[in-house]
């Protein structure tokens, strides 16, 4: 099969990795995708082991089409009756980029039109009752090439299932554990995040330090097909769970506001981690960085949005500067939509890069311990 791993703009390389160390073969690395070679075991290994990508896909054709007559016919061509069975769910999504078609609900309903004339015969209604499991059609079009792809995840890979409930500005479970793979952090070295909301940054660290999969504790829509191979995913499940390796750990998580370390405990708990991190509440300028030595910081302090916010984040990033140049031999990495936030820390970054919080355009700031 050839497969695609979406992902958000920014994080490919990430995701390229991580499916290398799964030791699968790549096809193609494109804006918000990576699309490999892989069997179904590979499949159900994606879902549980990516820490970075969003959904896993099964691609099932690809065609230029700038006319939906063109969209129909080669929608038709496919064998869907061998791709999804009777009386499954079909919902069809879709998403457009620099294309002739681009009316996505226009498109969503040409290409149901298409796959239900092709799975009506085998049907004694007039209508296909879609009672059954999901199987989620993506049509995707880019530079009027369509790509027919079927989902494989259902909840977005970010749903870890530790996070029910959020503070008011999360990062997501993907760009968290992103944050962590670009960085210098090792199990074995100390990691603090001093503004650590609802903890999502030290919850990714645990479990990339000791080796959790990240989708051991939720479930995937290919799990609900009745043709999946039930025994294979046990089996690779129980493979998963045992790849835990207990190590120890040091990662510290402060923040100002009580509300939100009780969410982080809430979430460090339900993430069954509750002896690794340590979580105090604590402004950032009563941490004593002069202590800091040896260690690891990554972060992701206040954006200040709005404009009467913004002044007061460019302090808070000043005084930061300040307080990140009395700790010794430790790396800082921030995540910042301040596109002139180096000046205002007072340090060039060693290393930046363009990455995006939701739809938020931001930088992640390197500075390398020295
Ligand atoms: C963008 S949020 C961090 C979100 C976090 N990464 C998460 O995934 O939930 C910024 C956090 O900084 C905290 N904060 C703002 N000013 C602070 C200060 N002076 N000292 C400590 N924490 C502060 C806020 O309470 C907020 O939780």
């Amino acid at each position: 099969m050839q497969l695609i791993a979406t992902c958000a703009f920014g994080l490919e390389k990430i995701v390229f990795k991580e499916l290398k160390a799964l030791g699968l073969w790549i096809d193609q690395t494109e804006d918000g995708r990576v699309t490999f070679q892989g069997e179904f075991s590979d499949l159900v290994k994606a879902n549980l082991w990516l820490r970075t990508a969003d959904r896993i896909q099964i691609k099932l054709a690809e065609f230029p089409a700038t006319t939906f007559d063109q969209l129909f016919d080669a929608t038709t061509a496919l064998d869907w009756d061998n791709i999804i069975p009777k009386d499954a769910t079909f919902p069809v999504l879709c998403s457009t980029s620099k294309s002739t078609l681009h009316n996505e609900p226009s498109i969503q309903s040409i290409v149901k039109k298409a796959i239900v004339k092709k799975l009506l015969p085998r049907h004694s209604t007039p209508q296909i009752p879609e009672t059954g499991p999901t199987y989620s059609i993506l049509a995707r079009f880019n530079k009027d090439i369509c790509t027919l792809s079927l989902d494989t995840t259902g909840d977005s890979l970010h749903k870890r299932g530790y996070r029910t409930e959020a503070n008011l500005a999360p990062l997501k479970e993907t760009l968290a554990a992103a944050l962590i793979l670009l960085s210098d952090w090792k199990a074995d070295r100390p990691l603090i995040d001093p503004f650590c909301g609802s903890g999502t940054i030290l919850i990714e660290a645990a479990m990339i330090g000791l080796n959790i999969a990240p989708g051991l504790n939720r479930n995937f829509t290919f799990e609900s097909w009745p043709d999946s191979d039930k025994a294979l995913i046990k089996k690779l499940r129980y493979e998963a769970a045992e790849a835990l390796q207990p190590t120890p750990l040091n990662l510290q998580g402060s923040d100002f506001n009580p509300r939100t370390i009780d969410t982080a405990h809430q979430n460090i708990e339900r993430a069954g981690l509750t002896d690794q991190i340590k979580l105090k509440q604590l402004d950032v300028h009563d941490l004593d960085f002069a202590e800091i030595k040896n260690s690891t910081i990554i972060t992701n302090p206040p954006y200040g949005e709005r404009l009467s916010e913004i002044s007061a984040v460019e302090k808070l990033y000043a005084e930061l500067g300040k307080l990140y140049a009395k700790t010794q031999h430790t790396s800082l990495y921030i995540l910042a939509s301040h596109p002139e936030f180096q000046k205002v820390f007072g340090q060039q970054a060693d290393k930046n890069r363009k990455l995006f919080n939701g739809k938020i355009k931001c930088w992640y700031y390197q500075y390398l311990a020295k």
